[in-house]
């Protein structure tokens, strides 16, 4: 949450960093803001998406070759003009942008109050900044040792960024918890929160690891070193990232966009993993692991949101092919409920950013209990891959729409890889059962263009006949038990459409109180396993008046014969029917909130990745 850039080079810096917020915005957009040393430090913020920034900036100066900007979602100090970043110090001479929070913070303000200081915000950043300079002017230290000298009496999380007015030649970042990357160009340094602002400017880009802090001086080498003082050397990698991803590519939003690339996203997922002629699933990543996998007595998925969903579908993957027992928690949870943790368990981690906080603590804390960690993760040099003792990362691509979509498919897609590994290799399942199912998920991608094709004209008729519902019931069995909780969560983020999710035999425990003629009921109904008691839990619906509809396999008549709106997806073998089912429901849920008129890329109250408890 929040995200940060900054830059320093010989080229205009607003530009440079007013498209990185655009590319960060996903992190948050309750306000931005962006300061600038030109002789002065002109620092402009302002409440609302970085378009209001831009507006309110338009003929002031914003020249300069070395600036700080960020994007913000609130935590501490509501959404306003005095609460954005970046802020200044005591006497406005030092500038802060920040990610993460500083705990200790009204202790530190406290202190700093009964020495003069007087502050413009309720915010945690403020007071960090107060406490940089104090520390500068009191030890009379330079502005990077200043940073040091304060990180060590902070307790909490951050990413930051720092510049003074009486040197523009200097940027100083430090991290951790929150992530931040610095790319080095051709006489230039940039810093953000990911490298999606980097990109185009340089490929050649250092991970910061927590409590590590860098100085960045025109024309020199980085300089990196820990906060206790520690000389480090660089470690530099190159980004592989395609700049057309970052784009909408035409379409009307990055979610459409990205719901559409789901053929090509589950591909790479399984580029060079399934091999289909060989009949085998390599996931190099975990090899190491692979055994620990294999005699595990137990494996808990941790994940939160549309994650934690991927790791139900794993739960019944992993049960149904290699027979180990599997529970699946919000991380939330996990980390805070004295949890019994054995060495023998083995914990995936599922997480699309690889920085929610509650999934990052949870691993930390099964990691000292001694599980063995594996993590499935997109974004590459992410928090969660560098703590876990190894993974597959999922390949999705950069997922930009805040809601979860491409991102979910993939998961599931590792998962049911990782399953059919672990089975084949403990014997849980035949060949021919094995050979059958890897050319079945080889299948997939090309099922889902088709999914696409048929399905997109009828979701957004269904959805034109349901977008003034005011709540919404999804309802599954099995397999697609977590296909409706991701349904019912896709629609409630982007259309603030009050929805649920229920394993549809539990409908009748409660639920179905609710139901009356105008209650939409999305019902995931593939001729597949429970189908004869999905089809009594649709009558049940029936008979209550409520209005069905219904994801069937191609060629149903017996559900379309009750059922108000069917639509219909191929017929797939059933663990790997989440994988088609979902798409029409992420279609649904887009088409509603477009026609609410909502902002389906940055839906209200959101951010992206969710670095605070
Ligand atoms: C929903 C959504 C969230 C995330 C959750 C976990 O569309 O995106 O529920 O799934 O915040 O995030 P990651 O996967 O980044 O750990």
């Amino acid at each position: 949450m929040c995200g940060i850039v900054a830059y320093l080079g010989d080229k205009q810096a607003y530009p440079i960093l007013i498209k990185g917020l655009h590319r960060l915005e996903y992190r948050g957009y309750d306000s931005s803001g962006i300061a600038i040393i030109n002789g002065n430090l002109n620092l402009y913020k302002r409440k609302g998406k970085v378009e209001e920034l831009e507006k309110f900036v338009k003929g002031k100066d914003v020249s300069g070759t070395i600036g700080i900007a960020h994007t913000r979602w609130a935590t501490h100090g509501e959404p306003n003009d005095e609460n954005a970043h970046p802020h200044f110090s005591q006497n406005k001479e030092l500038s802060i942008i920040h990610n993460g929070i500083i705990e200790n913070y009204n202790s530190l303000k406290e202190e700093l109050i009964t020495r003069g200081h007087v502050f413009n915000s309720d915010t945690d950043t403020e007071v960090l900044i107060h406490l940089i300079e104090d520390v500068q002017e009191n030890e009379n230290l330079d502005l990077a040792e200043s940073v040091r000298v304060a990180l060590n009496q902070v307790v909490g999380a951050y990413a930051i960024v720092v510049i003074s007015k009486n040197d523009n030649n200097t940027l100083i970042a430090a991290k951790k918890g929150s992530p931040l990357v610095i790319g080095s160009g051709d006489g230039e340094f940039l810093i953000a929160s990911d490298a999606t602002p980097i990109v185009e400017y340089t490929r050649k880009v250092v991970y910061l690891e927590d409590e590590e802090m860098a100085i960045l001086e025109r024309g020199k080498e980085i300089v990196l070193k820990s906060i206790s003082n520690i000389k480090h050397t660089p470690y530099f990698q190159e980004l592989t990232m395609n700049l057309d991803v970052l784009e909408k590519g035409g379409y009307e939003h990055f979610m459409l966009k990205e719901i559409f690339e789901q053929p090509h996203s589950i591909r790479e997922s399984m580029r060079g993993r399934l091999r289909l002629g060989q009949g085998i699933i390599s996931l190099g990543g975990i090899t190491e692991y692979k055994q620990k996998l294999m005699n595990a007595k137990r494996i808990i998925m941790i994940a939160c949101g549309t994650s934690w969903h991927a790791g139900l579908v794993g739960e019944y993957l992993f049960e149904e092919l290699t027979r180990i027992p599997v529970e699946v928690e919000y991380a939330s949870e996990f980390r805070y409920r004295k949890p019994v943790i054995n060495e023998d368990d083995v914990v995936i981690a599922i997480s699309q950013s690889g920085e929610t906080a509650d999934t990052l603590a949870a691993i930390k804390m099964a990691k000292e209990k001694g599980a063995t960690i594996l993590g499935i993760c997109n974004v590459v040099g992410s928090s969660i891959p560098r703590e876990t003792h190894a993974g597959s990362y999922t390949h999705a691509g950069p997922e930009i729409g805040v809601a979860s979509t491409k991102a979910f498919t993939s998961q599931v897609t590792l998962l049911t890889m990782m399953a059919l590994m672990i089975a084949h290799d403990k014997g849980t399942i035949t060949n021919s059962r094995h050979q059958q199912i890897i050319n079945a998920l080889n299948d997939i991608p090309e099922q889902i263009e088709d999914v696409l094709k048929t399905t997109d004209a009828i979701t957004k008729d269904i959805a034109a006949k349901f977008k003034d519902s005011r709540n919404f019931l999804y309802l599954g069995r099995g397999y697609n038990f977590p296909v409706a909780l991701e349904g019912a969560l896709k629609l409630k983020e982007i259309s603030y459409i009050h929805a649920e999710g229920y394993p549809a035999a539990e409908m009748k425990h409660g639920p179905i109180a609710l139901i009356d003629e105008e209650m939409p009921v999305v019902v995931i109904a593939p001729k597949k396993g429970n189908y004869d008691k999905v089809v009594s839990n649709i009558q049940e619906v029936k008979a209550r008046k409520g209005k069905i509809i219904a994801l069937v396999s191609k060629g149903d008549t017996e559900v379309r014969a009750v059922a108000d709106y069917v639509i219909e997806i191929p017929d797939v073998e059933e663990m790997l029917v989440p994988l088609v089912a979902t798409i029409p429901l992420q279609l649904l849920s887009y088409y509603i909130a477009v026609m609410r008129n909502c902002n389906v890329d940055q839906p209200r109250n959101l951010a992206k990745s969710v670095t605070v408890e």
